[in-house]
């Protein structure tokens, strides 16, 4: 970043003379460099393509981000010489990368990302962002996102952005000095979007159960996936509840409008959504724009399990790919295939576990099976985790799990009782098999709940 001081007075100077195309300011990538994009809806999509186009310019750029809708084109293995991806959180674009050997995985939680830049753990000498116009201060703003962008601006050697006037104008920690970017290129195209899952009579159910254990008045950390709206949706009825979230999607807005969610009853930032990152429609970014009820603060704030502990009724909503008979949670892969990232999902447990009022709590909703393309039926409850998947939530931390079949608290139970109360919860078509690995298992009879 440059330390170049501007004052309100030359700012736009300073702005012309940085302005530039994108196939220029990708020069200022170099081989062997290591490059981060902004996250999520900041990551520039122009600067990106211009990257890709100028690919036979570089040897071995390493590239990393966390959640990303983009088209992840650099893990295309023909350009297996030029770039390599070192991720964070994978996605569909990203997820076959480590299979074609251009791709890892760097384990790290979200909330310490920007502590990791500032202590040199991970350094970067490229941010490539998604920035909206500058204001009359010359300002420009990160509009979607604070998460670890706002930090990565502010660690990379050379910040390149990509203006676009669609990038709404957030409050909170969002706001970068033009004298603070190394390259402006000025690109209009509309935001990135994620369109709300599709919530059909298992979600619903699972949305009910969880509604239940949640009380007015309480707030509310909401994942990624499915589960998240279908629990938005069966909280039509409650009051005055609150989101202190690592993100939110477009599911919120009708409960924002309808006056469920007033934030009122919070004890930390009363009468704000405080999230550090959203992914959704225009409809959400449209909500982001100069809206003093939303405040966007750096993950390792909002994710900070001893500010999340400062909520009230802390209720954190997350969800799981497996979880086996001890409760261990497998939410970002699939045996060893990297499915996705740990995300905050960790520090919203245990920072709701630990809400100083005592009645924080956390819950880990999914569906009770998977049904694959071919039909090949897979119950996410298992006797033992996938060969090679990753423990994301451990025995000790996870307290409710959430399918469709009702709730089993893990907390305070012994191992047998767990696997019990899991195997109540699991699909049918799956129960006889889960109770004959329960009596090799714990080599007792299996009896029901
Ligand atoms: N075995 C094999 N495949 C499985 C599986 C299992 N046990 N469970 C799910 N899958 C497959 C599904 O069939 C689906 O495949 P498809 O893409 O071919 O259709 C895919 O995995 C995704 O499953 P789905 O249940 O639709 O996931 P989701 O979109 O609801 O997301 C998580 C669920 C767990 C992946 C997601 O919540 C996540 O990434 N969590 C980790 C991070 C986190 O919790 N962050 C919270 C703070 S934001």
């Amino acid at each position: 970043m440059s330390n170049a001081v501007a004052t309100p007075m030359n700012w736009k100077e300073d702005y012309q003379n940085k302005l530039t195309t994108a196939e220029e300011a990708v020069k200022l990538i170099k081989s062997h460099d290591h490059v981060i994009f902004g996250h999520c809806i900041c990551e520039p999509e122009g600067l990106i393509d211009a990257m890709v186009a100028n690919h036979d310019a570089y040897r071995g750029v390493h590239i990393t981000h966390m959640v990303s809708l983009g088209k992840g084109e650099y893990t295309n293995p023909k350009y297996k010489d030029n770039f390599t991806f070192d991720g964070i959180f994978f996605g569909a674009g990203t997820r076959n990368s480590i299979a074609h050997g251009n791709g890892d995985v760097i384990p790290v939680y979200f909330s310490e990302l920007p502590i990791w830049m500032r202590r040199g753990i991970l350094n970067f000498d490229v941010c490539l962002v998604m920035v909206s116009p500058p204001d009359q201060w010359g300002y420009c703003n990160l509009g979607v996102e604070s998460g670890y962008t706002f930090q990565a601006m502010r660690s990379a050697k050379t910040v390149i952005a990509q203006v676009n006037s669609n990038m709404p104008f957030a409050y909170g920690d969002t706001h970068i000095h033009v004298s603070q970017l190394d390259a402006i290129v000025e690109m209009d195209m509309p935001l990135m979007e994620s369109q709300p899952p599709a919530v059909g009579d298992v979600e619903m159910a699972i949305g009910e159960y969880c509604a239940s254990l949640i009380e007015d008045g309480s707030t509310l950390q909401l994942g990624i996936g499915a589960i998240p709206d279908a629990v938005l949706a069966s909280l039509k009825n409650h009051k005055h509840l609150g989101i202190h979230s690592e993100m939110i999607a477009d599911g919120v807005l009708d409960l924002v409008e309808a006056g469920v969610i007033d934030c009122s009853e919070k004890t930390l930032h009363k009468g704000q959504i405080v999230v550090t990152f959203l992914m959704g429609t225009k409809r959400l970014y449209d909500f982001a724009d100069r809206n003093p009820m939303l405040m966007l603060r750096p993950v390792d704030y909002v994710n900070d399990p001893t500010v999340i502990a400062k909520n009230n009724k802390m209720v954190s909503i997350n969800s799981a790919l497996q979880v086996d008979f001890m409760g261990q949670v497998v939410a970002a892969s699939i045996g060893t295939k990297q499915f996705s990232g740990v995300g905050g999902q960790v520090d919203f447990v245990r920072g709701a576990s630990r809400a100083e009022d005592g009645k924080g709590i956390s819950i880990i909703a999914m569906p009770s099976i998977t049904v694959k393309k071919d039909g090949t039926v897979i119950s996410k409850i298992v006797p033992y985790i996938d060969n090679g998947a990753a423990v994301t939530t451990n025995r000790y931390d996870v307290d409710y799990i959430i399918t469709e079949y009702g709730i089993a608290r893990m907390k305070g139970k012994t191992l047998r009782e767990r696997a019990r109360a899991l195997i109540s919860i699991a699909h049918p078509s799956v129960v006889d098999e889960l109770s004959k690995a329960f009596e090799e298992r714990f080599n007792t009879p299996y009896v029901g709940d």
